[in-house]
Formats: C-alpha cells, structure tokens, sequence
C-alpha cells in the first residue's frame, strides 16, 4: 500500500519581484497513514507554505506529490476541491469562525459544500461538537466562547466531513499551556482511536512531544526527523508474597 502521503523534491519559490524566496526547497518526505507528526523550526522557514501544499492549498514550483498513491498534479480544479472538503480537515492558530454564526452552524458549513445534499447535517454537527466535547453550546457564537472552546468548534468543523488527514497549522499558538493541552489531547485521541493521519506545525517541544514523530525545517529544508519516544506508563505492580518473605 502507498504512503499516504508522499513528496518528493517538492519545491516552493516566491517571486518577489528582485528576490526570488526558496521557501521550501528540495523536500522529501513520506508519512504513513495514522502517524502523527509534529512539524517544528524557526519562523519563515517554510512550515505553513509546506502544510499549505500538502493540503493542496498552493502547488509546488516542483517536484511530486501522491496522495493516496496519486498524483496530486494530475488532479482537476474540482478533484482538488474535493479532496480539500473531504479528504482533509484544516485548523489554523487564529480558528477562522464566522463570527455572527453558531457553533453549529459553523461545523455545517463543510457540508454545505459538497456536491450531494448531506441529509443528516445537523446531526452530523451536533455529533462532530460532541465529540470534542461541546454538546450544550451549539447555539453560542463565537464571541459567547473562550479561546479554547472556539479551537474546538473548528476542529469539529474539521472533523465534520470524516477526513483522513487533519492538518493544523499553530492550533494552540493562541492558547494558555492548560487549554493548549486539553486541545492536544483530544488530537491525539483522534489520532489514537480514530486512526486519522496528523501533522501539526508547533513552536512548542511540549506540544510536539504529543506526536509520534518530529520533522524539522530550517530555510525551507528538513533538517531532522525523528521519532517521538513516549514515555510508558508501567504499572505499579506488587511484590509477589514470597519475594517479600525473602
Ligand atoms: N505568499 C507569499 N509571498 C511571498 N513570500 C512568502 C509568501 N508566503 C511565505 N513567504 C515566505 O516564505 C518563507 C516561508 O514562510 P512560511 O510562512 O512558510 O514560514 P513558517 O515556517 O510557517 O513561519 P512562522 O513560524 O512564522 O509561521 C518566508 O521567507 C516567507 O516570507
Ligand atoms: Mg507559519
């Protein structure tokens, strides 16, 4: 089976009239399906431009990119689309709600955009907010909710589709260490019972510790990728009776 996602020499150039920026350069990378990878490194050194060509929000100057063993430059404008609404859930630092709009309408909006009528859309959205934990507040606006409360309306939007991949860009740059760690733990509990592939752009090593693995970027190129070693959790057991007669 192919990796679920697969660049390789993948190449972003800006053209800025007199300079030209190499914001990602020469990138090659695989990850598996139900990975969770945390990408980390300096401001400007191509995070977000690199996310935003694996969730086919921009194309690449060059280089490949499968998606599911296909070739993403061979995809239509409405292929692309598709795979953006459904293949793939978005969450940026700043949550991009619609401010006069609910919760629940908020997570609806995905599903306003396929190409059939989804019958069930309201309860799909009452059941994507359950699931991170925000029954009760479908009916809140944004401004009614704290910073963390509206992180997880957009990760119920994100989730509202039943994507594959959940890509997020900074979700808990806005967040205090308590929230951001709620937040996490419900990624990772996506990622661990629901199998959805994560990648996660943090500034933060203690958010990253929650992946499986760390991709860093410096001046547009990886510099490592390693794995996450997780701590595990050995249960106290006690001493058998005669251990403790010895
Ligand atoms: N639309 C654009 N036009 C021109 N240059 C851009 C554009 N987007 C990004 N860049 C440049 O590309 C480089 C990489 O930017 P990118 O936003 O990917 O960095 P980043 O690692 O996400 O940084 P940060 O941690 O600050 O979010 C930077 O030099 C940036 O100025
Ligand atoms: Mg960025």
């Amino acid at each position: 089976m192919p990796a679920l996602i697969d660049v390789q020499n993948l190449c972003k150039v800006y053209n800025l009239g007199e300079v030209l920026v190499n914001a990602v350069h020469d990138v090659t990378l695989s990850v598996e399906r139900g990975s969770f990878v945390a990408i980390m490194g300096p401001s400007g050194s191509g995070k977000s431009t690199f996310v935003n060509l694996l969730g086919c929000l921009d194309k690449p100057s060059s280089g490949r990119y499968w998606l599911d063993g296909i070739p993403v430059e061979t995809m239509d404008r409405d292929q692309l689309a598709a795979i953006r609404n459904q293949k793939i859930g978005f969450i940026f630092q700043t949550f991009n709600l619609l401010s006069r709009t609910t919760a629940l309408e908020n997570v609806e909006l995905p599903l306003l955009y396929t190409e059939h009528n989804v019958p069930d859309t309201e309860d799909r959205a009452r059941q994507a907010l359950l699931s991170v934990g925000l029954s009760g507040r479908e009916l809140s606006l944004p401004n009614q909710l704290s910073g963390g409360q509206q992180q997880r309306v957009a990760i119920a939007r994100a989730l509202v589709n039943n994507p594959e991949i959940l890509l997020a860009d900074e979700p808990t740059g806005q967040l205090d260490s308590h929230t951001s760690n709620e937040i996490m733990a419900i990624f990772q509990e996506l990622n661990r019972s629901r199998g959805i592939t994560i990648i996660l752009i943090t500034h933060s090593e203690e958010i990253a510790g929650y992946a499986d693995r760390i991709v860093r970027f410096l001046d547009g190129q990886i510099v490592s990728d390693q794995p996450v070693v997780h701590a595990v959790h050995v249960p106290e057991v006690a001493p058998a009776a005669e251990e403790v007669l010895l």
